[in-house]
C-alpha cells in the first residue's frame, strides 16, 4: 500500500496586540518618520499587524497555533511523533524553537528541529515531513511556522518596519492511504542574499553586524512574482495537474500586488485566492498556515479541495506545495 501524508488538522495564532496602520503611522511620526493608512494599503493591501509583548517567544505562539491544530485533527499531544517548526526569529541561536516547543506541549522524546527558510519556510518544512511520513519515519507531525518579526524590524526604516508582523499557524500531517501532499517544488538561489536578510550574527558574545532586516523591496518583488509563476507550474506538472485543477491559491502574504499578480500570470480567478495579509501583515514563515487556517475555519477551502501554497523570501528561497486537503 503506497503512504501518503495529509493534513487533518489546522491552528493560528495572532498575539493579541493589534496595531492598525494608522497606529503605527501615529507611533512612527514620533520618530519623525513619515507614513499613512493609504500608502500602507495601496502598495501592499496590508490593515493592520499583531506584535507580540516583551517575554513572549516565537515556541509561545507556535504553542497555540499547536494546540488549535491538534484539536482540529482530533489529536493529543501524546500522539505526535515528528515536530518541524519553520522559523527565522527563534526562541534562541540554539537549541531550537521545535525542541522548545515540544517540552512546552509536555512530551518528549519524538524528532524535533528548525527549518530556516525565511518566507519559504512553511513550504519547505511541509516537504521535508511530506518525505519523513511516506518513508514511515514519522505518522503524526506537526509543522508549524512561527515569528516574532517584530523584533527584527528597522523602526527607523519605513521601506520595511510597515510591512511586518508576529504570528504562527500549524498543521497536524498523518500518515494516510489516499493523497494528501501530491506534489513540492523547492528552490533556492544564494546569489540574492543580499536583498532580504538580517546581516548580523553574534560573535565573542557580542553581535556583529546589524540585526535589523534589510530589504530592497522592488529586486525582491520582480523575482517574487516570476518564481511564484515558475514553482507553481513546475509543481502543477508534476502532480500531473493543470492550473485549471486548482481550487484555492494560499500564496505566502507579502503583498496582495504579488497575489494577484501570481494569479493572473496562472490564470486564476482573484476570488480562488486567499488572502489575509490585510489582518496580519508580512509573518514570513507563519503566513501561509495562517491564511489556512483562517480559510479552514471560514469554511472556505474544504476537504478535498485542491490547494496550492506558495512561498518565497530571503535566500532566495522559493517552493510550492500541491495538496488535496
Ligand atoms: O517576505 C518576503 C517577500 N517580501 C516581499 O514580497 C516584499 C516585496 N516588495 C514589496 O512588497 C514592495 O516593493 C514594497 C511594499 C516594499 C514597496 O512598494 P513599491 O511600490 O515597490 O514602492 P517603492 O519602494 O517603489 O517606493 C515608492 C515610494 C518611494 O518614494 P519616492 O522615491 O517615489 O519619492 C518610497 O520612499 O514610496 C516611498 N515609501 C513610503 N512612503 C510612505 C516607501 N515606504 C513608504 C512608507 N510610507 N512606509
Amino acid at each position: 500500500m503506497t503512504l501518503y501524508s495529509r493534513i487533518t488538522g489546522t491552528g493560528s495564532y495572532l498575539p493579541p496586540r493589534r496595531v492598525s496602520n494608522d497606529e503605527l503611522a501615529q507611533e512612527l511620526a514620533g520618530r519623525g518618520i513619515e507614513t499613512s493608512n493609504e500608502w500602507i494599503v495601496e502598495r501592499t493591501g496590508i490593515h493592520a499587524r499583531h506584535f507580540v509583548a516583551d517575554g513572549v517567544n516565537s515556541s509561545d505562539l507556535a504553542l497555540e497555533a499547536c494546540r488549535h491544530a491538534l484539536e482540529a485533527a482530533g489529536r493529543s499531544a501524546a500522539e505526535v511523533d515528528l515536530i518541524i517548526v519553520a522559523t527565522s526569529t527563534p526562541d534562541m541561536v540554539f537549541p531550537s524553537s521545535a525542541a522548545i516547543l515540544q517540552h512546552k506541549l509536555g512530551i518528549a522524546g519524538c524528532p524535533a528541529f528548525d527549518v530556516q527558510a525565511v518566507c519559504s519556510g512553511f513550504v519547505y518544512a511541509l516537504t521535508v515531513a511530506d518525505a519523513m511520513v511516506r518513508t514511515g519515519a514519522a505518522k503524526c507531525a506537526l509543522v508549524v511556522g512561527a515569528e516574532v518579526f517584530s523584533r527584527i524590524l528597522d523602526f527607523n526604516d519605513r521601506t520595511t518596519c510597515v510591512l511586518f508582523g508576529d504570528g504562527a499557524g500549524a498543521v497536524v500531517l498523518e500518515a494516510s492511504d489516499t493523497p494528501g501532499i501530491l506534489a513540492s517544488d523547492l528552490h533556492a538561489d544564494g546569489s540574492h542574499v543580499g536583498i532580504l536578510c538580517v546581516p548580523g550574527h553574534v560573535s565573542g558574545g557580542q553581535v556583529l553586524g546589524t540585526p535589523l532586516l534589510h530589504m530592497d523591496g522592488q529586486a525582491v518583488f520582480k523575482l517574487a512574482v516570476r518564481v511564484l509563476e515558475e514553482a507553481a507550474r513546475a509543481t502543477l506538472a508534476k502532480a500531473g495537474k493543470t492550473e485549471a485543477d486548482i481550487d484555492w491559491l494560499i500564496p505566502h502574504q507579502a503583498n496582495i500586488r504579488i497575489m494577484h499578480g501570481t494569479a493572473k500570470k496562472l490564470k486564476l480567478g482573484l476570488d480562488k485566492v486567499i488572502v489575509t495579509v490585510h489582518e496580519h501583515g508580512n509573518t514570513s514563515a507563519a503566513s501561509i498556515p495562517l491564511a489556512l487556517d483562517s480559510a479552514v475555519r471560514d469554511g472556505k477551502v474544504r476537504t478535498g479541495d485542491t490547494v496550492m501554497l506558495e512561498g518565497v523570501g530571503g535566500g532566495f528561497t522559493w517552493g510550492a506545495v500541491l495538496l488535496n486537503l
